[in-house]
């Protein structure tokens, strides 16, 4: 089931919305009604009330509203944003970025994907201005439904009456199918970092902050996937629907990770090792009594910890999954040491991260990276860590073993 935002914008065929909210539901979509204020004139928010069993958006400025955000908060919900019937009026605030309603305001803040079904006069959707707003919108990858004879290329002609409710539905239905191209999956994922104590009020941790491995999850979560999340200590809210494990230092990561993939339950299909483990742990363990400050230098001996990945590494061999995706933070050429980790863990994909280029790293929200295979080395330039984990899982789909019999199928 997704969460589907259903605009709509005053027009005639404001009324039909009304239809498409319930052939959502019917394929099993929960539907959150967005009225612009033109909307409410055609149709009154009750009935989407009544039909949507949720609260109707509006009116950005009610009071309580703004002290939830909520258009911050839908939009981070969603997965898909869909206008029906989209006005001349609310394509061009789309398509240039104004917002200044519920509506405009939620297109801006939601990475979810845009799908309109525009209704307006001929002559209005014929007009160079709405036009160049549909191109544009169509470049940054919003989809449309078309109306009545159609969007060409060259430009729009057609009689502007909004497309028939069930081919909405249906391109609506088709979009959020396409996206799940993780249903059935289970993925595995390690974020932040492991901290290592020394005695029961310090320890030896590192600047992790967890968002790389928390982007990878929500995006894992956005393709349909069942997804563990082991996370080390880290301040970070976890993606809704992720089953969160919470350890500390890396043996206690190691023990939850391999439980996960070699215990009884269904095989795990991906695994990505985005934790900062840390390579040393005091030898002996934890102190039980505070160290004290009684002396002039302290000499600590540590040994190595657990090599997780590379214990899944040793642990797949002669098995068809699950996928092994390693992170390496590397200064300088991270290539060469990232495949040769590769190579040494045993694992499908090394993403190397130069920690030494501005952007990239712990704790910010932008990535630079490469995806390292046996073969191949892709460059992904700076984006969000959000942007990494798409283009990472697009990697990663075709190495996936076929679904195990019984699981639902990927569309
Ligand atoms: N990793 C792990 N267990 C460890 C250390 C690292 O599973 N004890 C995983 C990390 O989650 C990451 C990758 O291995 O996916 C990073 O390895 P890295 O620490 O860079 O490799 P090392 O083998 O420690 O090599 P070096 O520090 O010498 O570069």
């Amino acid at each position: 089931m997704a969460l589907v935002a259903l605009g709509v914008c005053g027009g005639i065929g404001a009324y039909k919305a009304v239809e498409v909210a319930r052939g959502l539901q019917q394929r099993g979509h929960d539907v959150a009604a967005v009225l612009t204020a033109n909307a409410a004139r055609f149709v009154g928010p009750l009935t989407f009330e009544a039909i949507t069993r949720r609260p109707v958006a509006g009116d950005q400025f009610a009071p309580g509203v703004n002290a939830q955000i909520e258009h911050i908060a839908l939009a981070s919900d969603l997965q898909l944003l869909l206008v029906v019937p989209a006005t001349a009026n609310i394509l061009g605030k789309f398509a240039n970025g104004i917002a200044d309603d519920f509506l405009s305001a939620l297109y801006l803040a939601t990475t979810a994907p845009v799908l309109v079904a525009p209704a307006m006069n001929t002559n209005m959707l014929a007009h160079p201005a709405v036009a160049a707003n549909l191109d544009r919108l169509a470049e940054r990858g919003v989809r449309f439904v078309e109306p009545g004879e159609g969007y060409l290329a060259c430009g729009w002609v057609g009689r502007g009456r909004l497309a028939e409710p069930a081919d909405v539905v249906a391109a609506a239905d088709r979009m959020l199918g396409a996206g799940r191209s993780l249903a059935g999956r289970r993925v595995l994922v390690t974020a932040g970092p492991t901290v290592e104590d020394l005695d029961p009020v310090r320890y030896l941790g590192n600047r992790s902050s967890g968002r790389m491995g928390y982007a990878i999850a929500a995006e894992a979560l956005a393709r349909g996937a069942q997804v563990d999340l082991v996370a080390g200590p880290t301040a970070l809210e976890p993606p809704a629907g992720a089953e969160v494990f919470r350890v500390r230092g890396a043996e206690e990561m190691r023990t939850a990770v391999m439980a996960r993939v070699a215990g009884d339950g269904d095989a795990v299909d991906l695994v990505v090792m985005v934790a900062a483990v840390a390579d040393y742990t005091p030898a002996g363990g934890a102190r039980d009594a505070k160290l004290l400050r009684d002396r002039d230098e302290l000499v600590l001996t540590l040994r190595r910890t657990p090599d997780i990945l590379a214990a899944l590494g040793r642990w797949r061999a002669g098995r068809d999954r699950p996928v092994l995706v390693g992170f390496a933070a590397e200064v300088g050429d991270p290539v060469a040491r990232a495949r040769e980790k590769l190579r040494r863990k045993q694992v499908d994909l090394v993403v190397a991260n130069d920690v030494s280029r501005p952007g990239a790293g712990f704790g910010g929200n932008t990535n630079v990276a490469t995806l390292v295979t046996d073969t191949e080395a892709e460059e992904i330039p700076l984006g969000t860590k959000r942007e990494l984990a798409r283009v990472l899982l697009d990697r990663v789909e075709p190495r996936l073993a076929p679904l195990a019999s019984g699981s639902e199928g990927a569309t």
